[in-house]
């Protein structure tokens, strides 16, 4: 039994008062968790869930493994803090590991920060500064986190808090096929939405753009899944104009997509650089920029990060990684991932309300709509089955546009069984909210 813990509404009452409005919070009785062990989390009131969102794509290989407890330990019984000030030996063989991962061009570096927004952060310090240009291209329906040049890149008004941006910023196309921004099919449209970064380095930018910097897949806008062939046709645009692409891995890295270690694998393209974090650390803040060693050494004043690459961090994640490879769980999210896709695919054929199922290996999303014809977003249904999910014990995640996207992100270690109850489960809440008929 866990300890005795405040209410959750005592707690909520109390965050309230004392965290930002903005802080957004899932459900209308928002819970507290406080326990995991791999798939599977409780909360403060015992209550148990399968967790099929990783707080937020991030605990990749589960709650609580035992390998990645016993190392983290070991690390904070040596030193948990020293600073990039002092050589750091797991900082480096992290490095080391992450430089050999990355699909990005050689000779490559690493650079460690505290999360995915430092990690855009970075990058787009480098690639500005490298290039002396402060124009980047991004794309619509993206997310890059909550700093100022973050949101600025970010193409999500939900999300974008501010519009007093230091980066000039122009917005390419989303490769969003659900919702084709050219009333196009693929594969008949020939992927014309790449072209769209021709026609908008012509006509929006000055020419001496940094980068472009884009998701794999975009996550927070409804793991919205580009075709096979959408980044090397963007790639070759930029190759053009020799403008260097920064591929944000941050929710697509190791493993989750199945197929390959990195989302940008299957591709077939080289980004220059990568920014990568949440799955890197297992729940531990840690963030990187990894690629070409001429772009992160382009910035010539000193700089320090006091916690990017501590110990603690990239002792969890050489950790991680070594649970990844070692359990195959890349090889699991392809299998389970390939399952789970099958029974929400059969969802999409049953439910009206289910307009599209996207993403790869265990990272799905399932759009919600009021009708397939229509294809109107139905963000109070997305929001219906969320609660009818935690009602029967699965924690599913939301996301897209308007809200109407469910995300299904669990640990690389979800079994058959799991994913057949979370489609059940599924089943069982689009139902109900089906029932309840009306838009909402
Ligand atoms: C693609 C992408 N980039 C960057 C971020 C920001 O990461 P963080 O929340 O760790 O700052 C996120 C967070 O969801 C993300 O999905």
């Amino acid at each position: 039994m866990s300890e005795p813990h405040v209410s959750p509404d005592e707690l909520l009452a109390r965050h309230r008062e004392v965290l930002p409005d903005w802080l957004a919070l899932y459900y209308e009785r928002p819970i507290e968790l406080v326990r995991g062990r791999g798939t599977t989390v409780w909360d403060s009131e015992d209550n148990e869930y399968l967790d099929m969102f990783g707080g937020i794509v991030t605990t990749i290989s589960g709650h609580a493994v035992e390998a990645i407890v016993d190392a983290l330990r070991a690390q904070a019984d040596q030193i948990a803090h020293t600073s990039t000030l002092y050589l750091i030996e797991p900082m480096v063989r992290l490095a080391e590991r992450l430089v050999e991962l990355a699909p990005t061009a050689k000779p490559a570096k690493a650079f460690f920060v505290g999360s995915g927004t430092e990690a855009v952060e970075a990058a787009l310090l480098m690639a500005t500064s490298a290039r002396r240009s402060n124009q980047v291209i991004a794309l619509r329906n993206s997310y890059h986190g909550r700093s100022f040049t973050a949101v600025s890149v970010t193409g999500n008004r939900s999300w974008g808090s501010t519009s007093l941006s230091p980066l000039n910023v122009s917005y390419a196309l989303a490769p969003y096929c659900y919702r084709c921004p050219l009333k196009l099919s693929y594969p008949g449209c020939g992927v014309a939405c790449a072209d769209d970064v021709r026609n908008v380095i012509e006509t929006t930018t000055s020419g001496d753009v940094a980068a472009m910097i884009a998701e794999p897949i975009q996550g927070v806008g409804g793991f919205i899944t580009p075709p096979r062939e959408y980044f090397a046709k963007v790639k070759a645009i930029l190759d053009d104009y020799d403008i260097p692409l920064i591929l944000d891995e941050v929710q697509t890295g190791f493993g989750r997509t199945g197929e390959a270690f990195w989302g940008s694998q299957a591709y077939d393209v080289t980004p220059d650089l990568i920014t990568c974090a949440k799955g890197l650390g297992n729940g531990m803040s840690i963030g990187a920029v990894v690629g070409r060693r001429d772009m992160i050494d382009s910035i010539t004043a000193n700089s320090i990060s006091t916690f990017g690459g501590n110990p603690l961090a990239t002792t969890v994640a050489l950790a991680n990684l070594d649970y990844l490879e070692d359990e195959g769980l890349q090889g699991n999210a392809e299998r389970v991932g390939k399952l789970l896709r099958e029974g929400l695919d059969d969802l999409r054929d049953r439910h009206e309300i289910v307009g599209d199922v996207r993403g790869k290996g265990l990272m799905v999303g399932v759009e919600l709509v009021v009708d397939a014809e229509t294809k109107t977003p139905n963000p109070g249904a997305a929001a219906e089955v969320m609660e009818g999910c935690r009602r029967r014990g699965v924690l599913v995640g939301k996301g897209g546009m308007h809200g109407s996207v469910l995300r299904l992100a669990p640990p690389l270690t979800l079994t058959e069984d799991e994913a057949r109850h979370a489609v059940q489960v599924l089943d069982e809440a689009i139902t109900d909210a089906e029932e309840v008929g009306e838009p909402r």
